[in-house]
């Protein structure tokens, strides 16, 4: 798959570089196009860099991997993306895990769909720390992610980028449970940072039935 990283901070560097191990185009984005050939060149595999919008016409499934206060800003500068499945892993945290930055109606999500006009939108990998992403298996147990979207077709690409990562992919449904998934990632800030927990955390949901 042609996959497009937009943002070459700690998640996106990262979700790069284990998608490009398997065997995916990885194309990163970079207010500062060397700095994103430069991960690029230092990940190899193919990998390439450029800016947020030569990215965002690359990927297929794009990513979008900045902060918060700079998601509009930046999807907006990606340019045109209509059609593209646009996967938003933000989190609404306040600088310096301060709190949360914006009502949960409606979600990050939704507002992220609005300026992406035309795109699939799909919130996905916002409850796992970058940390944790290369060891997802806990004992016998596999972390899980919720990922919700309105475009099935789309939702079980990421769905399929997320079992590559190793996660266990829990599919919560429509765009708008968002506004129910997005507060996890805030619970697990607030258990990782503030409750004394630590950052090698992960969700799992249990269950009886087959998720997958
Ligand atoms: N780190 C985690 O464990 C984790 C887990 C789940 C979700 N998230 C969410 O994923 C997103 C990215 O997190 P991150 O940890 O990768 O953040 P980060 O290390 O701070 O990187 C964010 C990247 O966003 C880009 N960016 C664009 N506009 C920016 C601005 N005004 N200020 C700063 N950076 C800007 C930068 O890339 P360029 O300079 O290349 O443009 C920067 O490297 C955030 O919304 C975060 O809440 C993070």
């Amino acid at each position: 798959m042609k996959i497009a990283i937009i943002g070459t901070g700690s998640l996106g560097s990262t979700l790069g570089k284990m998608w490009a191990e398997k065997d995916h185009m990885i194309m990163f984005g970079s207010r500062d196009p060397q700095k994103a050939k430069k991960l690029a060149n230092s990940i190899g595999s193919g990998a390439s860099g450029g800016t947020y919008e030569e990215a965002a016409r690359f990927g297929d499934v794009i990513v979008l991997a900045v902060p918060w206060s700079a998601a509009k800003e930046s999807v907006k500068t990606a340019g045109d993306l209509n059609g593209k499945i646009l996967v938003d892993s933000t989190t609404t945290v306040a600088p310096h895990l301060g709190g949360t930055l914006i009502e949960r109606t409606p979600s990050a999500a939704e507002k992220v769909a609005k300026w992406a006009v035309g795109a699939n939108v799909i919130k996905a990998v916002h409850t796992v720390g970058v940390e944790s992403l290369n060891k997802l298996q806990f004992g016998s147990q596999q972390a899980s992610i919720f990922i919700c979207g309105d475009h099935l077709g789309a939702k079980s690409k990421v769905k399929q980028l997320g079992i590559e990562l190793g996660f266990d992919v829990i599919d919560a449904g429509p765009l708008i449970n968002a506004r129910l998934i997005e507060p996890l990632a805030m619970l697990w800030i607030e258990l990782a940072y503030n409750q004394g927990m630590g950052t090698d955390i992960a969700f799992k949901l249990l269950t009886r039935r087959k998720t997958k």
